[in-house]
């Protein structure tokens, strides 16, 4: 039978979206025969003027190796707490209803969401309100429970493992310790995988409180073995052992009430200028992690993302999500998969892996 679905994506982009969107639209015109629509700059598209136009064959050819997503996306305009001028002030109001009002106006039957744990939160609530949505899982930060990686994180590691690569070099030359901070909020899978196939010396994750003075002695101990160069990978969330950690914008000065995590690297940095006669510097490698060409790990997975989540739509599952689970994409109940993180063990067998190999992470 004859239907029109509609995409979106929602929260900060990632490598691999545009593969999802093309899978999708691939899957649901050749498999099925059916419409898509693609609902521009995520959950904004449908607020205010509809942003919102019929996605073809046509429109995904070449996308593939696209970074970013041609769909555009939004981590501000979440519905549930969405500002509405209300008589010249600004009041925060849940315009859930208005969303599933307005994608019933664009003549859609069942929505696909793609988005981190804010996007299927709300995914969540709309289905709650009757909309018929599927899910699919994406960050750079690896961060969510219900599959066991996301696409984007591989992307991610490898332009960070580059890096560290290239630091290497510049870093021995100069007999400089290189502080290098990466993203991942308050998971530090980017900075573990990356510094351990990068050959860091130091990792400093949010889930292992650090003590500079430990690390000050590690580099030392380097020294005096006779290494002329140190590599440090922080994580933009790790934080010191008092519980200090670094933020660019307050959870309670930003738009969406969640902190803007950045600037531990320079701290840490300074820190360990204090303690060693070695110059350091920092980089930090901030958006360049989520931009440009996916890898074909990111390319397959979100390829397999895409398909799953209309066959979700075929077979009726909604309020579900696809997810990886071993070597098979499978789909899971949204409700279960939100709202908890996917952390890093800290005595996990990655972990003392690092640790076995002589790698200091800051206790
Ligand atoms: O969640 C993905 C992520 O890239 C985080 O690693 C980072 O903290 C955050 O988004 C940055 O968001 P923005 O692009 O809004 O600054």
């Amino acid at each position: 039978m004859s239907k029109t679905i509609a995409i979106l994506t929602g929260g900060g982009d990632c490598p691999g979206l545009n593969a999802v969107i093309r899978g999708v639209v691939r899957t649901a015109i050749k498999q099925h025969g059916w419409r898509v629509l693609g609902i521009h700059d995520g959950f904004d598209g449908l607020l205010g003027d509809l942003k919102v136009d019929e996605l073809t064959l046509k429109s995904v050819r070449g996308i593939l190796q696209l970074g970013g997503t041609i769909l555009g996306t939004s981590n501000r305009g979440n519905p549930m707490n969405y500002p509405v001028d209300v008589d010249g002030e600004i009041v925060w109001k849940d315009v859930s209803q208005q969303v599933v009002d307005n994608f019933y106006s664009t003549g859609a039957e069942a929505l696909v969401a793609v988005g981190g744990d804010g996007t299927l939160k709300i995914a969540q609530r709309l289905s709650e309100l009757g909309l018929p949505v599927v899910g699919v899982p994406k960050t750079i930060d690896n961060d969510l429970r219900a599959t066991d990686v996301t696409f984007g994180y591989n992307t991610a590691v490898s332009v960070v493992t580059e890096a560290l690569d290239r630091l290497h070099t510049t870093a021995e030359s100069h007999q400089r310790v290189m502080v290098v901070e990466v993203m991942g909020r308050d998971a530090g899978w980017i900075a573990l995988e990356s510094g351990i196939a990068g050959g860091a010396d130091v990792i400093l994750l949010p889930e292992i409180p650090f003590d500079i003075k430990t690390i000050c002695a590690a580099i030392q101990r380097r020294r005096d073995a006779g290494s002329r160069f140190s590599i440090v990978v922080v994580s933009e969330g790790a934080f010191f052992k008092d519980g200090h950690q670094v933020t660019q914008v307050a959870a309670t000065d930003s738009c969406c009430g969640v902190a803007r995590l950045g600037g531990i690297g320079q701290v840490v940095a300074h820190e360990l200028s204090q303690c060693s006669d070695m110059e350091v510097r920092t980089v930090v490698l901030g958006h360049l992690q989520r931009g440009g060409t996916p890898t074909p790990f990111d390319r397959i997975l979100g390829t397999r993302f895409g398909v799953k989540a209309v066959d979700l739509i075929a077979e009726g599952s909604y309020a579900h999500m696809v997810a990886l689970r071993g070597r098979e994409v499978i789909s899971t109940p949204i409700i279960e998969a939100v709202g908890s993180l996917n952390l890093v063990d800290p005595n996990g067998e990655l972990v003392r892996a690092a640790e076995k190999m002589g790698i200091m992470l800051g206790r």
